[in-house]
């Protein structure tokens, strides 16, 4: 695979996509071990007024940088800041930010990140990380954090990743597991090396 599969093809127009859109209408939910009751999926997530799909540039105006204050600190991120990091992240391609939007009030209610490396190991293999994934305080407990990550793990095999990792919290460990993650005994340790506080 080449990484013309992950690079941009934008307009700079403010429903400008971070990545193609149409890849999503491929993923097939029956290969992800989670179970969703009733069924959902990326294309049909339950509710007329819900969609799933990449990022979008005028996502700043519909509340995705609040969402992510859910996560962890944000700071104050101007639309000048957005608009070039937005810019950056579909240049150098490998960023597949995607977001739950609630049509109904045009706010962004859940978002997951996808990250593919580059490698040469493996004979020049890709692998996946899954950054970033929370849902909106009052939309939780409806399998939209199930439906989030599930999309991005089966994007990450779309595109040909040979796996895909996370970091998280003791506590989410089971809600992961349902959802295909393992942890590799002797190998599942995150360490960090902290340098500037990034806010
Ligand atoms: C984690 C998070 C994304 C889950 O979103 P959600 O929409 O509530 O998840 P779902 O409704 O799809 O829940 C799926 C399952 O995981 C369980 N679960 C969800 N959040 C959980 C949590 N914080 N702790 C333990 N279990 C949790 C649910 O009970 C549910 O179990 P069930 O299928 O047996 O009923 C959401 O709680 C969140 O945004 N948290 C704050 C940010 C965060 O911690 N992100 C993860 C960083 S690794």
């Amino acid at each position: 695979m080449g990484m013309d599969k992950f690079s941009a093809n934008g307009e700079g127009k403010a429903s400008e996509y971070l990545y193609p859109p149409e890849i999503l209408k491929r993923l097939d939910f029956s290969n992800s071990p989670a179970i969703f009751k009733p069924k959902i999926s990326a294309t049909q997530p339950g509710e007329d007024w819900m969609v799933v799909r990449p990022l979008q540039r005028s996502d700043y105006d519909k509340g995705f940088l609040q969402l992510l204050g859910q996560l962890t600190s944000v700071g104050n991120v101007t639309r000048k800041q957005f608009d070039e990091r937005f810019t950056q992240m579909k240049q150098s391609g490998g960023y597949y930010v995607t977001v739950i939007e609630d049509t109904r009030s045009s706010k962004i209610i859940g978002a997951a990140t996808l990250t593919i490396e580059q490698k040469f190991i493996h004979n020049c293999s890709f692998r996946g990380r899954l950054e970033d994934v929370v849902v909106n305080d009052t939309y939780r407990g409806k399998q939209l954090g199930k439906l989030i990550v599930v999309t991005v793990s089966l994007l990450a095999q779309e595109l040909g990743c040979y796996k895909m990792s996370l970091d998280c919290k003791d506590k989410l460990i089971k809600f992961y597991e349902t959802l295909g993650y393992k942890m590799e005994p002797g190998n599942s340790n995150a360490m960090n090396m902290r340098f500037d506080d990034p806010s």
